[in-house]
């Protein structure tokens, strides 16, 4: 069940998806609902506060769900609305999304007209657009749809945007999960081919390799379950460049 803060938080997050149209306002609702990675983003303090705000980097960023939950959060937690023992949630200071589907740019766009956080989404290819310099990169269920050279190169422009000290919170399926990570990888499947995209296959990799992949770019990685309530097997790796 979900508890009161929540449904506040939600209510609060989504308000501005109903000018995005029906569709976009329930799957932010379903979504901010059913994916434990968003609290945990807030509960565990997982992104850095830097004195100047914070700056967003959302790689393959959907609706820009973010933008607006983080918002949405500081605006909770200034007026007196925060749960015990959660960590301050940051200032959003500047958001830069990059989603290659259009669809999903459009109700990004929508969504942040007006939104009074500097917001910009760009619609391309992560593996070519550039990234601005940031204090966090979150890259949640998206680097596996790129194969494993891309996902390098990738990760590799993630570490030098980042200001020292900043953070990258990386979602990912563990390819070693059993049964767990098959239905992982099937749902993906599926869910990319409805959404429009036109992909033979996944590029998925057992967690320790993901966690080789971050400490060889010089990251520190710590590593927590995140699909409580799903049947899935994704993890989140939260990495700090010293
Ligand atoms: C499972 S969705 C996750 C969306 C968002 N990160 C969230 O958690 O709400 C994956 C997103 O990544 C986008 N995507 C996949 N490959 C991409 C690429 N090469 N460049 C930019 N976006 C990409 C998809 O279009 C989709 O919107």
């Amino acid at each position: 069940m979900r508890d009161a803060f929540t449904t506040r938080l939600i209510d609060q997050a989504t308000h501005a998806f109903r000018a995005a149209g029906a569709f976009a306002w329930h799957f932010a609702r379903g979504k901010l609902g059913g994916d434990p990675a968003f609290a945990a983003l807030l509960r565990d303090g997982l992104l850095p506060r830097p004195a100047s705000g914070l700056r967003l980097l959302d790689l393959g960023s959907g609706q820009s769900l973010l933008c607006h939950w983080l918002h949405s959060a500081r605006q909770c937690h200034d007026s007196g609305d925060w749960p015990t023992g959660w960590a301050p949630p940051p200032v959003l200071t500047a958001y830069t999304g990059v989603e290659l589907m259009p669809t999903d740019v459009t109700r990004a766009l929508a969504a942040l007209h007006d939104h009074p956080v500097p917001a910009t989404v760009l619609q391309g290819d992560i593996c070519v657009t550039a990234f601005p310099d940031s204090d966090a990169v979150v890259i949640l269920d998206v680097l596996h749809y790129v194969d494993y050279a891309a996902q390098d190169v990738v990760l590799r422009r993630v570490r030098d945007c980042l200001a020292p000290g900043g953070a990258l919170l990386l979602r990912v399926g563990d390819a070693e999960a059993g049964w767990r990570f098959a239905v992982t990888n099937a749902v993906d499947l599926l869910v990319t081919f409805v959404r429009g995209h036109r992909l033979s296959r996944l590029y998925c990799r057992p967690l320790r390799a993901w966690v080789a992949a971050l400490e060889n770019l010089g990251f520190a990685v710590d590593v927590r379950p995140m699909s409580q309530g799903t049947p899935f097997a994704n993890v989140l790796l939260s990495a700090r460049r010293p």
